[in-house]
Parts: structure tokens; C-alpha cells; sequence
């Protein structure tokens, strides 16, 4: 089967770009990461897509509306995935990838999303609401903000003493099954959205 060309978009270190970038090594994704692009010149996971050999990309915030979608065109990319990044995306971006850009986000969407909800301040909010669970969610990518049609999700456990970075370090844990999982359903064409519901298809014996 031809490999899915990946292009993954990330502001920060890269945990999540790394679970990928292992599965596919590995042989678990049916696809291949084209390019890692980021919209921090500094961020983490841009070396780590240098010692796998991946084509590294800075676009300067500012310029991912001219840049960002002749890039992903000049690769030939057919599915981009959001992991830890922070800007959004244009509408016209959205559209012309519809159903093809995956997004991981730290809470049971549609509690502690959308705007102004990333990182650590999701965690936060989890933990002055008060919620006994919190977990992560993967979702395909609208013109709105965490909004699309929900992929997979998994809770984890809140107890009373955690901290952001208890809390976060628990829901990292679910994002790194989740964001390979969700990513490799796509590769093998098991992710049929219908409305708002996204049906897993059975793998093909
Ligand atoms: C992850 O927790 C991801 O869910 C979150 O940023 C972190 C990136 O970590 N994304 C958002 O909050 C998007 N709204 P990583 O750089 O180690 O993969």
C-alpha cells in the first residue's frame, strides 16, 4: 500500500511528533512524515525531526498565510496533523485540506477548548473546575476552534493533589497512544466522517 505523505505542524518540544515518528519506524503507520513545520524558529521538535532525517520547516507566525499552504501543496501533502501547535490555521487552508488535518488537544473535548485553551492553561482549567477526570481528545480539524468531528478520546483519572504538571504528564501519557492510533486508522482509510460522527472502520481481512 502507498505510504500517506505527513506533514506535521508544531509550536513546541515534540512529544507528540516523536510518538509518531517511532510508530512509523516501527512500521505501525502506514505513512511517511514529509516535513515537520513549525511556527517557532526555537522549538524542540524541529531537531528532533533533524535526527530523523525529516525536512524541517520555520514559517514565521506571521507569514503562515502566504507560506504555510504552497508548502504543504509543494509536497504533495495529504494529511497534516496538528500536534502542539498554537496558531491557527487560515480558513482557506481548512478547507482545501477538509477531512485531512488531525488535531490532538489535552481535555475531553468539549470541556476546556477552544479559544484560548492550549498547554497548560487546559490543565489549569481542569483542575479549578474541579473535574474528577479530565483525558485527550483527537479530532479532525474545522473552521472552527477544536470544534470538528471527535476521532478518538480516553480519560484519565484527577485526584485532589494534583498539579498542571501531574495532571499534564497523566494526559501525555493517553496523547501518545492516542495521536499514533488516530494517525494510523487515517493511513489505512478506516476514518469515514459522517456529520458530526467519525465511524472507524473494521481492518479489512
Ligand atoms: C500537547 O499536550 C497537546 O495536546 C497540546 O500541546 C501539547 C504539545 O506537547 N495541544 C494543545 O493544547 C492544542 N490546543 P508536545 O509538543 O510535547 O507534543
Amino acid at each position: 500500500m502507498r505510504k500517506v505523505r505527513i506533514a506535521v505542524l508544531v509550536s513546541g518540544g515534540g512529544t507528540n511528533l516523536q510518538t509518531l515518528i517511532d510508530a512509523i519506524e516501527k512500521g505501525d503507520i502506514n505513512g511517511r512524515i514529509e516535513a515537520v513545520i513549525s511556527d517557532h524558529e526555537g522549538a524542540y521538535a524541529l531537531e528532533r525531526a533533524k535526527k530523523h532525517n525529516i525536512k524541517a520547516v520555520y514559517i514565521n507566525r506571521n507569514q503562515l498565510s502566504e507560506n504555510l499552504l504552497p508548502e504543504l501543496q509543494k509536497l504533495n501533502i495529504e494529511l497534516i496533523v496538528l500536534a502542539g501547535f498554537l496558531s491557527i490555521l487560515d480558513r482557506e487552508l481548512v478547507k482545501a485540506y477538509e477531512g485531512r488535518i488531525i488535531n490532538i488537544h489535552p481535555s475531553l473535548i468539549p470541556s476546556f477548548c477552544g479559544k484560548g485553551f492550549y498547554g497548560e492553561k487546559v490543565h489549569k482549567a481542569a483542575l479549578d473546575y474541579g473535574v474528577k477526570v479530565s483525558g485527550a481528545t483527537v479530532h479532525f480539524v474545522d473552521e472552527g476552534t477544536d470544534s470538528g468531528p471527535i476521532i478518538l478520546q480516553e480519560s484519565v483519572p484527577v485526584y485532589i493533589e494534583d498539579t498542571i504538571e501531574t495532571l499534564a504528564a497523566r494526559v501525555l501519557q493517553v496523547e501518545h497512544k492516542l495521536l499514533p492510533a488516530a494517525v494510523g486508522l487515517f493511513c489505512e482509510g478506516r476514518l469515514c466522517i459522517v456529520g458530526r460522527k467519525v465511524n472507524i472502520l473494521k481492518k479489512e481481512v
